[in-house]
């Protein structure tokens, strides 16, 4: 059946050669939209053109080129590509003069080969494309209007290819609801010879190898799963894919070669039993499927809701009791895998925050060639290089959301003998790098960033750097670590003066992997010439992450919390001292010590909280928990003022600003002011507030509504899984009513 049109037709008549899948689905699509007022079918078989008729798929058929092309606008070549010159001499014969003539086979450099065999020369309306879709049916029963949507068609013009010609082309494939992308023959046969056909080779020939043995029926009687998955391509098309290897021969064979090459890399890795080299390849393939598409999305490492706003629905009230863990330290994994990678021997670490920017620091080393098991339960195996082990990645770093891996890495990256390029997702790509970038450069890095010292960063090997002091301006453990790490590989001493204590999770792990650094007051100095030697790390849980339910707990009624194995670094505990000088029932159970780092289970009560001018000394003590902490402020009575905190305008978002919009958007009296704001305890509202892609900032909302009057939407709040994944799990376990809210 003929549906009704829903386009302006782009054409007047369009002829379709080949009524495979391909061609009459691409026939079907057009006339079912209404981009053509004639739709014509060619095809040697004359059972498929009499059903091309009855289906819908042509207004009409035949089989004389000739006729069917006298009036054609567009003509679609869809047949197997080694048929293609045969076709095109015909064509040519025609003698067209403005006939648009596309395709839609899967190599292109032939085409452009033969239409130059045919013509003579590179023809102005010929438009080469090839959709990326496909379907285990074939023919014309098959003819599926909607095979094109939202699939990836590649159209590869020539130098001479007529503009107008490939506007057309490309509205053809928008009208059915492709993507169309162009790029140039070369690089579309040397991709797709990767993407696509050498996969094909190897599952035919995996299947024949197989078959071909003796014994094989026993083989195929217990090839189980894995066989069948491998080789579910191999039941395509012979005729096609003979055409295909054929008609792409040279970018095939580069193909193959290098992977035959690997394939004796990994053979004499099983000879030598080099399970190290076994375990590189294999976990690094692993996650090379999404950590590529992540990179090409430009994303965080998320795996779900690519492109939607994730809006959390916050219900108002509910209660915060029980016994919870929250997700290891985030500060805390990230060093682990520094330090583990570029130590001798072999880490391992328990506790690992499975957070995607903690998996963005993993990949990074993974990238340079370490091997890195897991993480499986928060058990990660990282088997270290060394100090001078790393290898040059095979293209940009790619760290998502996560400032600390950038600025950390920095450090270790400006000392080695390769070039790396660090990039991020779109909110990391605002914020400042120049606090690294330029003492680094004063220890004679060499290192490019974007406008304003903006990523991506472009860090230069193979200089030689020189110890250095340094006076932070800032109180930053970022920008401390990023130079400690990198006083690992200058010359003689690097010593590093804040202006206020920041967390020293680098000085405290530096010394648990046996590597000197001294502490003097609030100067670290570290020299070079020391081996990192592996050891065990138990990563305890995130106060960072904690903090959002000590605040729950404090302001919700009837509660009581007890959050376990909670880090407690004196350089951390900032949320605490406030949260008890506003009068929180806060307190400290079991402390203990983990690995040169402190621990305690915190217990927390409803408390009636009062507004108060926050010390500041406490606030790089508590730098990531503020968004929270005006929380609290709002459910606090009285005004809370904060000072000194002008960092918080460079963190994931503008905190404070973006604090301000949302709390009053709630009714709740919050000025902003340079360096902080001021907030004014009193009732919380309901409405729609944004987080800005910023993970503490959705968390910190979710957690008023325990005091709202009404629902809280809270959008943008997808990058909640970049420190706290199970931060949902965890709400509703204690008795919070915040959920994803569905999309209609
Ligand atoms: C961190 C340091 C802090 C903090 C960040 C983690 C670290 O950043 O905000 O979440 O792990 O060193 P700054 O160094 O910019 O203060």
């Amino acid at each position: 059946m003929h549906s009704t049109p829903s386009s302006v037709p782009i054409v007047n008549c369009l002829v379709v050669i080949g009524l495979g899948l391909i061609g009459s689905s691409f026939a079907k699509g057009v006339r079912d939209a209404g981009l053509a007022q004639e739709v014509v079918g060619v095809d040697l078989d004359p059972h498929s053109r009499k059903r091309a008729v009855e289906l819908g798929v042509a207004d009409r058929c035949c089989n004389d080129l000739a006729e069917a092309c006298k009036e054609a606008d567009v003509i679609m070549l869809a047949v197997p590509v080694l048929a293609l010159q045969t076709l095109l001499g015909q064509i040519a014969d025609l003698k067209l003069t403005d006939t648009i003539i596309t395709d839609v086979g899967s190599v292109k450099g032939h085409l452009l080969t033969a239409a130059q065999k045919v013509f003579g020369v590179l023809p102005p309306l010929l438009v080469p494309g090839h959709p990326i879709a496909g379907s285990e049916r074939s023919g014309v029963e098959a003819a599926n209007s909607t095979l094109f949507k939202h699939h990836k068609v590649i159209l590869t013009p020539h130098e001479q290819t007529n503009p107008d010609a490939l506007r057309c082309v490309q509205q053809l494939w928008q009208g059915l609801g492709a993507d169309v992308e162009s790029m140039s023959v070369e690089q579309h046969d040397r991709v797709l010879a990767a993407t696509s056909h050498l996969p094909h080779l190897l599952a035919f020939g995996l299947v024949d190898s197989l078959a071909k043995r003796n014994e094989n029926l026993e083989i195929f009687r217990y090839a189980a799963g894995g066989f069948r998955d491998f080789t579910r391509i191999a039941g395509s098309d012979p005729v096609m894919w003979h055409d295909i290897f054929l008609a792409n021969k040279d970018a095939v064979l580069q193909q193959l070669d290098q992977f035959r090459d690997d394939l004796d890399v990994l053979r004499n890795a099983i000879a030598e039993e080099n399970g190290r080299h076994l375990l590189g390849v294999f976990t690094r393939a692993r996650v090379a499927r999404e950590h590529f598409s992540t990179i090409l999305a430009q994303r965080a490492y998320v795996e779900t809701m690519l492109d939607n706003d994730l809006i959390f629905l916050a219900n108002p009230g509910g209660q915060v009791n029980g016994t919870i863990r929250v997700p290891g330290d985030k500060s805390i994994s990230h060093r682990a895998i520094m330090l583990g990678s570029l130590a001798q021997g072999v880490t391992e670490i328990e506790g690992f925050l499975e957070g995607e920017d903690a998996l963005a620091t993993i990949q990074a080393f993974r990238d340079m060639g370490v091997v890195i098991e897991g993480p499986e339960n928060g058990r990660v195996v990282v088997h270290g290089v060394g100090l001078h082990g790393l290898q040059a990645p095979p293209g940009p770093i790619y760290v998502g959301n996560s400032g600390t891996t950038m600025r950390l890495l920095s450090g270790i990256l400006a000392a080695q003998s390769f070039d790396t390029t660090l990039s991020g997702d779109a909110s990391l790509s605002k914020r400042p790098m120049n606090r690294i970038a330029k003492p680094l450069r004063e220890m004679g890095a060499v290192i490019e960033t974007a406008p304003e010292g903006r990523p991506p960063l472009t860090i230069r090997g193979g200089q030689r750097l020189t110890g250095m002091h340094y006076e932070m301006p800032m109180a930053s453990a970022q920008v401390k670590s990023c130079l400690l790490l990198a006083g690992m590989y200058a010359g003689g001493e690097t010593s590093v003066t804040e202006p206020a204590p920041t967390r020293d999770h680098t000085e405290r792990m530096l010394s648990g992997f046996g590597y000197p650094v001294e502490v003097n007051g609030p100067t670290a100095k570290i020299e070079s010439n020391h081996a990192l030697t592996a050891t065990h790390i138990e990563v305890p849980a995130d106060i960072s992450s904690a903090a959002f339910f000590m605040v729950a707990a404090c302001i919700a009624a009837d509660s009581e919390l007890l959050l376990e194995h909670v880090g407690i670094n004196p350089t951390r505990t900032g949320i605490i001292d406030i949260l008890k000088l506003m009068g929180a029932d806060l307190s400290l159970e079991r402390i203990r010590e983990v690995g040169g780092e402190l621990v305690a289970d915190i217990r927390v009560r409803s408390s009636r909280l009062k507004g108060v001018e926050i010390p500041l000394e406490l606030v790089p003590l508590a730098i990531d928990e503020f968004p929270v902490l005006f929380i609290a402020a709002a459910c606090a009575e009285g005004r809370t003022v904060l000072r000194g905190a002008e960092e918080l305008r460079v963190k994931e978002s503008d905190r404070i600003q973006v604090m301000v919009d949302g709390l009053t958007t709630l009714g709740v009296d919050a000025q902003g002011t340079p360096d902080g704001i001021i907030i004014e305890g009193g009732p919380i509202g309901g409405g729609e507030v944004w987080a800005h892609g910023d993970h503490r900032i959705a968390m910190s909302f979710s957690v008023a509504a325990l005091r709202a009057q009404a629902p809280i939407r809270i959008h943008d709040s997808v990058h909640v899984a970049t420190s706290f994944p199970n931060f949902l799990e965890l709400c509703g376990k204690v008795g919070m009513r915040v959920a994803v809210e569905e999309q209609a």
